[in-house]
């Protein structure tokens, strides 16, 4: 088992990507705290992974809240005594219920802010909290999710593309400063995988999608899980600030 006794955080745990990490971590031996902000999410993945015989706990948070953060990882502390593993997952693919496209000029300052709040704030803030345990035990594995969206632009996602690119910067910024104290940060920039997030995708886009990746399919999420696993067990102890981006061909 790659994660024996490993106590793990996975914000965004309660679908898609952070579901089949939190599912793939628990079968190498991770407890799983799942975080979520909806809390039946939370609470149905926790229960999978009991199901299949793994340890896991809910967090309901909104991790783009500072303060709701703070106190998540107090809760976490008080229940599991340590972190060696935060995933940074939570995200959202758009800022209104609607699946309309906003442009960049019709995009409100709320847009903005919640694209931004939602995975560089949340990204900041947990990694803030996870490192305050991690430093003073000189251990530790931060595993943040990009995005190609972050390294390529996606034409009306400048906020989602921002966000991402803010990312992949800080990944590679707290590499450098929390190397030396045995802690290693890197990131994960997926392609286009197959998950709620990216189910409303219309069919005309889906195949543009497919039609501009190499292996002409959309990825599956135990690809990314795969590559987050690797990132925070031993078999990646050189890697350092790194973006590995399982994308099927999409950017090359
Ligand atoms: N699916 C893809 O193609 C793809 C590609 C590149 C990057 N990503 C990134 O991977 C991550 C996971 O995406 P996914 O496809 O699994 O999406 P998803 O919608 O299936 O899951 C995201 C989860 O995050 C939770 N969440 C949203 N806001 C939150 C908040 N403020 N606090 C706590 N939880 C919150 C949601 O409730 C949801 O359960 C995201 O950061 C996304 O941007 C996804």
């Amino acid at each position: 088992m790659k994660l024996k006794n490993k106590i793990v955080l996975i914000t965004g745990g309660g679908s898609g990507l952070g579901r089949e990490m939190g599912l793939t971590f628990a079968r190498e031996g991770a407890t799983i705290g799942v975080n979520d902000i909806r809390p039946e999410s939370a609470q149905n993945v926790v229960t999978e992974i009991e199901r299949a015989g793994g340890k896991a706990r809910p967090f309901v948070a909104d991790v783009a809240n500072s303060s709701a953060v703070k106190k998540m990882f107090a809760d976490f502390i008080a229940a599991f005594g340590t972190i060696d593993v935060l995933i940074n997952n939570a995200g959202i693919g758009r800022t209104r219920e609607s699946s309309e496209v906003i442009p960049t000029h019709e995009k409100s300052d709320e847009d903005w802010h919640k694209m931004l709040a939602t995975h560089l704030d949340s990204t900041f803030f947990c990694t803030r909290e996870a490192l305050k345990v991690m430093i003073p035990k000189g251990a530790g594995r931060i595993v943040n999710l990009g995005s190609i969206a972050g390294t390529t632009g996606l034409a009306f996602a400048a906020d989602y593309c921002a966000a991402k690119g803010g990312i992949i910067s800080f990944t590679k910024s707290v590499a450098r400063e929390v190397v030396g104290l045995g802690i290693l940060v890197n990131c994960i920039a997926p392609g286009f995988i197959d998950t709620p997030m990216t189910a409303p995708i219309e069919a005309e886009m889906r195949q543009q999608v497919i039609a501009a990746t190499p292996i002409g399919r959309f990825g599956e999420p135990s690809d990314i899980a795969a590559a987050a696993l690797y990132l925070s067990c031993d078999d990646s102890k050189f890697m350092v600030g790194q973006v590995i981006s399982p994308n099927g061909g999409f950017v090359i």
